[in-house]
């Protein structure tokens, strides 16, 4: 382990404090970062060996004794003590303690400022791409329950009343929406991410003649930041990245809440499998839905990720300032939070089963079916607001008799409207009304199927 002091420690008249060391430190939290920073360095040295600024021969220790700490870090063997502070410090310092002089030209042209904005966009761009395939996943676990069992009338909801009937695979399929425009999200929040700040320095750039495109190239950058005032200010990159896990999470608890209620008693919509469910410690016959609970929980958690962010963010005068150094902590909860939560949102979709018999026995209640009648009635020429009239008139009809629309006898129903006729029952029932759904989009048959055969594509 290296022995060397902290690299500013020349300037101080004494040892910082030990309060002070262990407040100051974010080691703890940045060591995750440690491949991304070595990556960084061993780019900036060789870049620095090509503009002449070290020598081919300093580039190659640099990058030998850089390649060794990677490798001790990754087997666990190398430990850092915490008083180097952050991962930047206790890197350079241990590759001085290894290589000596060579290991003490790294840090030419180069600031911690910069170095750690390096790092954590290097590190989002592949924790986006693996947000990415988690995301996809659940969406392909969607779109084989939809396949599986997307042929059930269930009804919708809104207000969490019965609305309209409509398939399962409809249902389904809207949950893979949100989640695309999630993917799209991260994709575009990728190409701000993807843009090299190194070379922007403590703020103000290097006298230095730096290449920063080399370094960018070499390390997969589209292009490199304009301004080295805005580079070493700039977090908006790590805010974004936490809003689309915001967006995430809120997608993941509305699907949780949903099927909460689904698998309720009173409900019976669909059976969660047991191996994703918990009981309970005294009432010997309850399956709770925990995992969905705590999906929904975690979601406020992310929540506060953003908020904190904002928050440190607000007010900060130009440029960096190291409340910015807490970024860390929220970023990777958040991402760690996320990518725990769609792995188990996919497992619970792989386990979860409709329950066909029980929605389609209780299917005619709640009058999902009389939208379609007033549809029906404009059809025959009535206006759809009179329509509307009517068929309110016939539900609450329906709820005094305590039946359904389609048990209505004809007379009854042309009593309250002259322009209906015998094939009016073919237009009620959920399943009927399902069967008929015209505009794209719809919760029909028609329309599932092309979807299907969409997202069986996309996401092949
Ligand atoms: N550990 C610091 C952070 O995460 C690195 C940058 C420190 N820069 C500084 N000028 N103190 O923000």
């Amino acid at each position: 382990m290296a022995t060397s002091e902290k690299s500013w420690q020349s300037r101080m008249s004494k040892d910082q404090d030990d309060l002070a060391a262990a407040f100051v430190e974010s080691l703890s939290v940045d060591v995750r970062l440690a491949k991304y920073d070595i990556a960084g360095s061993i780019a900036h040295a060789q870049m620095l060996a090509d503009c002449k600024l070290i020598t081919r021969d300093e580039f190659r220790q640099i990058k030998q004794g850089l390649t060794d700490i990677a490798a001790e870090i990754d087997a666990g063997t190398l430990v850092f003590d915490k008083r180097f502070e952050d991962i930047h410090m206790a890197v350079e310092a241990e590759l001085i303690d290894r290589i000596g002089e060579a290991g003490k030209k790294l840090h030419t042209g180069r600031s911690r400022n910069d170095q750690v904005a390096l790092d954590m966009r290097l590190w989002m761009r592949d924790e986006i791409a693996t947000l990415g395939e988690h995301l996809a996943v659940v969406q392909q676990e969607l779109v084989r329950l939809a396949e599986k069992q997307g042929g059930v009338v269930m009804p919708t909801y809104t207000h969490l009343q019965r609305a309209q009937p409509g398939l399962s695979g409809h249902y389904l399929l809207a949950f893979v929406e949100m989640l695309q425009r999630d993917r799209e999200r991260l994709a575009d929040a990728a190409k701000r991410v993807n843009i090299s700040p190194l070379g922007s320095g403590a703020v103000a750039g290097s006298t230095l003649e730096l290449d920063r495109r080399a370094t960018a190239a070499t390390l997969g950058f589209a292009d490199i930041t304009r301004n080295s005032i805005d580079s070493t200010a700039d977090r908006d990159f790590c805010i974004e990245f936490v809003f689309v896990c915001a967006m995430i999470a809120q997608h993941l608890s509305r699907l949780a809440e949903d099927w909460i209620i689904f698998s309720s008693q009173e409900f019976g919509f669909i059976r969660i499998d047991d191996a994703f469910c918990t009981g309970s410690s005294m009432m010997p016959q309850k399956r709770n839905p925990d995992m969905l609970e705590l999906i929904r929980g975690r979601c406020g958690g992310v929540y506060g990720n953003l908020m904190a962010l904002l928050t440190m963010m607000k007010g900060l005068p130009l440029t960096y300032n190291r409340d910015m150094q807490e970024d860390k902590k929220q970023v990777f909860d958040a991402a760690d939070t996320i990518a725990a939560c769609l792995a188990m949102a996919a497992a619970i979709v792989k386990n979860t089963t409709f329950n066909a018999e029980r929605i389609s026995r209780g299917l005619d209640e709640g009058f999902t079916d009389a939208t379609a009648l007033a549809e029906y009635l404009v059809g025959k020429g009535v206006p759809f607001r009179t329509a509307h009239q009517i068929v309110g008139r016939l539900v609450a009809q329906c709820e005094q008799a305590n039946c359904v629309l389609a048990k209505l006898p004809l007379d009854t129903l042309q009593q309250a409207c002259p322009q209906i006729d015998e094939h009016v029952y073919e237009h009620l029932t959920a399943v009927n009304v399902t069967a008929r759904y015209a505009t794209e989009g719809s919760a029909g048959e028609k329309q599932l199927k092309q979807q299907l055969a969409f997202w069986k594509e996309q996401l092949a």
